[in-house]
């Protein structure tokens, strides 16, 4: 069986995570982790069994190497990226493909000039919920579509506490929807206005919830509702909906208790079943499957089910959502 070495830059919630299901696919050579934050990639490496990197250039260096999974914070993807397609490594990039145009375009741009395989880690393209409601919708079973809703909320505990004030709401988390809502609608987006409040979250000057509007190219229309600061008694992770009407009928996706509940102290806890529960000592769910597909399509030369211009368009429209807000106008695309 062909192995494919792989290396991981960024150590924290998302690359750990990566790594370790990396290192248990058949097909994958994990050969090393870099982070600048030295304590947390030497002790994944070890628990691993792979090598850590402070500098990812050196790691870069290695030959073994043929591809990488970059899981660094949302603001910084633009240097490790391009140096990746530089030193020829196909990319699993974690979302957003960046947080600013030019740095998307720049990274798109670089992939293709150093023929570099690129996707983006939009996970919930793999969640089996949104995968069977826009597998629907396309075979057109609910009609032609006329309006899409999406919400996205969770506690407070999760995204302020791990990314400060440098997160952002929309790039950070709205961009899985806008993502989703490209891919479901399968038309363009012309016209945007969003709201947001932040209050809860005044001292870390980011919002707690943001209203966004949209109109698409052929009159129908699409709501966005998304909230960072539910109290952190909330009980669980994921606080999410898609509702699409159509001409003849109606498809959604509605979840906020995961289908297991566990009630103690604490009180009630819905645990996540869906991206990375951990069966066996093995990280599964959509994240498994994110990086399935992406070992599968390198081994077996199949196309990336996320296109990197799929993820520059998420981006844009994201970055289109926050100058909505910044301006207090209507965005026209
Ligand atoms: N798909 C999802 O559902 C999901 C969920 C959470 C995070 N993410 C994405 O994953 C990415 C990482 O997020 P996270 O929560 O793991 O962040 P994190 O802050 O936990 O970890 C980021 C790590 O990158 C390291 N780092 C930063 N710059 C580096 C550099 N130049 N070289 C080496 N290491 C560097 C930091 O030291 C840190 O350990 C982000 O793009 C985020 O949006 C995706």
């Amino acid at each position: 069986m062909k192995k494919i070495g792989i290396g991981v830059i960024g150590a924290g919630f998302m690359g750990s995570m990566h790594a370790k299901i990396l290192n248990n696919l058949p097909n994958v050579n994990l050969v090393g982790i870099a982070d600048l934050n030295t304590a947390k990639s030497k002790e994944l490496a070890e628990s691993l069994g792979i090598k850590a990197f402070k500098d990812y250039h050196a790691m870069l260096k290695e030959k073994e190497i043929e591809a990488v999974s970059i899981c660094v914070s949302d603001n910084n993807h633009l240097k490790p990226t391009v140096d990746a397609c530089k030193a020829g490594k196909h990319i699993l990039l974690e979302k957003p493909i960046a947080s600013d145009l030019e740095e998307a375009e720049t990274i798109v741009k670089e992939a293709k000039k150093n023929k570099v395989r690129l996707t983006v880690g939009h996970l919930l393209r793999l969640d089996p919920r949104y995968y069977s409601l826009r597998k629907n919708v396309d075979s057109g079973k609910i009609g032609y579509p006329l309006s899409i809703f999406t919400q996205r909320n969770s506690p407070i505990t999760d995204g302020p506490a791990r990314y400060g004030s440098k997160g952002n709401l929309t790039l950070h988390v709205a961009v899985h929807d806008v993502d989703l809502i490209l891919w479901v609608m399968q038309k363009k987006i012309r016209r945007i206005y969003a709201e947001h409040v932040s209050i809860a979250l005044k001292k870390l000057n980011i919002e707690d919830a943001i209203f966004v509007t949209l109109k698409f190219e052929d009159g129908s229309i699409g709501s966005m509702h998304y909230n960072w600061a539910l109290p952190k008694s909330f009980p669980t992770h994921i606080d999410a909906k898609m509702q699409v009407i159509g001409t003849k009928g109606y498809a959604s996706v509605d979840f906020a208790e995961q289908g297991l509940t566990i009630c103690g102290e604490e009180g009630y806890q819905w645990p996540d079943v869906i991206h990375w529960p951990e069966i066996n000592g093995i990280i599964k769910g959509d994240l498994h499957e994110e990086l399935v597909s992406f070992v599968d399509a390198l081994v077996n030369k199949k196309e990336f089910i996320i296109t990197a211009d799929e993820s520059f368009e998420a981006v844009k429209i994201a970055l289109a959502i926050n100058e909505s807000l910044k301006k207090e106008k209507v965005i026209n695309l």
